[in-house]
């Protein structure tokens, strides 16, 4: 029996556990929000869809009571505020890191041995705070960014090509910010040709550039950040946590020297399986990419010092 909380039952939360439930990724799925009702409401909901939709999986829903948490093997953490139109996810950062630092110690007492998957924004530093303020080991704490940013690279690709997106592969790391991550246009493909043969350099640019705003993209349309696709991703990587796929999917992991970075949760492409974080995929980047992942890296430090300043660590 596998079991899995989502933190937050918002728009990425309840999406992610309705993918989760939907798609029987997972036997027993726990919403917990802190607005009275709200969970309970959507597991509801999400239960009246079951014999519609032809699912079994269990869906609770709850208010604050984190036992009802108890024995998750994954904890899916949305919580926080999300951005307006305008923001940047690092402006979040004062009324998120205090929200989450207080959620995984309270996930933490009722289910020790959980693996996090952390979408809260801004996500690469609150990955951070996560492994930071618990202690956890670095294999258990997964930044969801990665899978976010490169399906939507994959889009904007299969939008240029004029292709079926099933057929695009690609992937984007650094960090999980407007101007910080990094689409690797080099390794992308579309059913195994390299992109750059199919698009001119204008082209493949401008898939790059749309990429990197593509969430703020969506806030100014929706008029707050998008769940969809944040949610799904969330539940991308808890499915390969739970079934141990060990899919390799870029994910914002604490680095101990892989990409000549040290002391920071970022994106990079991570085998994903029954323990978290089984391994990091330390490949080659060319001058152009090592120089962008610097100055990604160096954005996030930033971000995270401003953790010691607010006293969150
Ligand atoms: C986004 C938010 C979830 O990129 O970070 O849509």
């Amino acid at each position: 029996m596998s079991k899995v909380t989502v933190i937050g039952a918002g728009n990425v939360g309840a999406t992610c556990a309705n993918v989760l439930a939907f798609y029987r990724i997972a036997d027993e799925v726990v919403m917990l929000d802190v607005k009275e009702g709200v969970a309970e409401g959507k597991a509801i909901d999400m239960l009246q869809t079951a014999q519609t939709l032809g699912f079994e999986t269990k869906i609770t829903g709850v208010t604050g009571d984190y036992s009802a948490t108890a024995g998750s093997d994954v904890y899916v953490v949305t919580s926080g505020i999300p951005r307006k139109p305008g923001m940047t996810r690092e402006e979040l950062i004062g009324t998120n890191a205090k929200i989450v630092k207080s959620v995984v110690e309270n996930c933490l007492k009722n289910s020790p041995n959980a693996v996090f998957i952390i979408i809260s924004n801004p996500m690469d530093t609150m990955t951070y705070l996560t492994l930071k303020a618990t202690g956890l080991p670095k294999n258990r704490v997964i930044g969801m960014g990665g899978a976010l940013d490169s399906s939507r690279f994959k889009y904007y690709l299969s939008q240029a090509l004029k292709s079926n997106p099933a057929q695009i592969e690609g992937i984007v790391i650094g960090g999980h910010g407007d101007t910080t991550m990094i689409p690797l246009k080099r390794f992308a493909t579309c059913s195994g040709v390299p992109v750059s043969s199919l698009l001119d350099a204008a082209a493949l640019d401008k898939v790059v550039s749309d990429t990197m705003v593509g969430g703020a993209t969506l806030t100014g349309l929706l008029g707050t950040s998008a769940w969809y696709a944040p949610g799904a991703a969330g539940a991308y990587v808890a499915s390969s946590v739970l079934n141990d796929y060990k899919r390799l999917i870029p994910s914002c992991v604490y680095l101990e020297g892989e990409y000549g970075q040290s002391d920071i949760c970022i994106g990079v492409p991570a085998v994903i399986g029954r323990s978290g974080v089984e391994r990091i995929v330390d490949f080659k980047l060319n001058d152009e990419e090592k120089a962008l992942f610097e100055k990604s890296a160096d954005a996030v430090r930033k971000t995270n010092n401003v953790l010691k300043e607010i006293g969150a660590l």
